[in-house]
């Protein structure tokens, strides 16, 4: 049988929710990586270092006794953060980097930011004491194709931060398109960018024809097949600016089976094993570990893992709900064969 063993992995973007749906997902990523960026929109969001050190005794709590997991934490960057709070994060060693969600672009991001030239004082508090932004890079503009707004997004505000704020880093979350490749390939060091396993598996067909299927939205949406060959190669490439980050973003099915669905598939149930089957696609599994387990940690300047992982090429079932009752999750995949499992 066909095995791949590489460091243990990290997932630089990931959404594990509070409460009960806590409990049914972080077993998932603990058993696959060894520390995940976790995101801080919760309902309310994490703004502050008090509220992120509750959220992680709590996801802490929630890891099985026999694994080990290290949550890295992020705080909601608002228009009402001050430059204190953004000190005050740099010197705690818990806030890994804040998050910027324009107002209204995605789940639970009423608390975005809705003026992003009125946050530069913040954005240079952060250059100043070195801790990176998280960007989703999508406008809000109701005006704008939503197939449109990350290129949008790029265009309107990012190349203006890139050239104001040249030391800060800035990882543009989850990229989806050709031209988000382009530009973190030509911008400078500081500039990376997390790629989910949905946008390297599926194009828009998936989501789209033969019938709506609420489980492929997400947003950024997934794109035509000229972007995702665009992720793919990116992913591939071995450049130490594209990592992991799968953006699992779990929510009860009774909300993605619905007239107005949430937005968010959940993959931290497989992670690893769709990205090897991406990558296997691609032939370039001998690029998976830089991917998944060096280029992260490297530009949050985290040491790399100790311990390996091991897939084997043997095709297994994914279940068709994880979780209890009213609270289920379908995971991305469900009821469908994935050619490699974590040993
Ligand atoms: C995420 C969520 O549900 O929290 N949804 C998604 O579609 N990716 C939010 C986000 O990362 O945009
Ligand atoms: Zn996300």
């Amino acid at each position: 049988m066909k095995t791949l063993t590489i460091n243990r992995p990290d997932d630089c973007h990931l959404h594990v929710r509070n409460g009960e749906i806590l409990k049914t997902v972080l077993p998932h990523t603990a058993r696959q990586f060894a520390r995940a960026i976790i995101m801080p929109n919760l309902k309310p969001p994490v703004t502050t270092l008090a509220q992120a050190l509750t959220y992680r005794e709590e996801i802490l709590q929630a890891v099985p006794g026999d694994m080990d997991f290290t949550p890295l934490m992020t705080l909601y960057l608002t228009s009402a953060t001050t430059v204190d709070e953004i000190k005050t994060a740099a010197a705690s060693n818990i806030i890994q980097a804040f998050k910027l969600y324009p107002a209204g672009a995605t789940t639970n991001s009423d608390s975005g930011v809705a003026d992003i030239k009125a946050i530069y004082p913040l954005l240079a508090a952060l250059e100043h004491h070195d801790l990176p932004l998280l960007v989703h890079g999508e406008v809000a503009d109701e005006a704008c194709d939503i197939f449109d707004r990350e290129k949008m997004f790029i265009d309107t505000y990012l190349a203006d931060m890139v050239v104001n704020f040249p030391s800060l880093r800035i990882v543009v979350e989850h990229v989806t398109t050709t031209e988000a490749v382009q530009f973190v390939q030509n911008a400078g060091a500081t500039i990376a960018a997390t790629i989910t396993p949905q946008h390297l598996l599926f194009n828009r067909n998936a989501l789209l024809a033969g019938g709506i299927k609420p489980h492929y939205y997400c947003l950024p949406i997934i794109k035509r097949e000229s972007h995702r060959l665009s992720l793919v190669a990116a992913a591939t490439s071995g450049n130490p600016k594209f990592f992991l980050g799968t953006d699992s973003a779990p929510h009860q099915t009774s909300l993605k089976e619905n007239a107005c669905g949430c937005a968010g598939c959940y993959s931290a149930h497989a992670a690893l094993e769709l990205y090897a089957e991406a990558f296997d696609q691609a032939e370039a599994l001998d690029k998976l570990e830089g991917f998944a387990s060096f280029y992260g940690a490297d530009f949050y300047r985290l040491p790399r893992n100790s311990g390996t992982v091991t897939l084997e090429k043997n095709a297994w079932t994914v279940p068709s709900i994880y979780g209890e009752a009213d609270l289920s999750i379908t995971p991305l995949k469900a009821n469908d064969t994935l050619f490699w499992k974590l040993v």
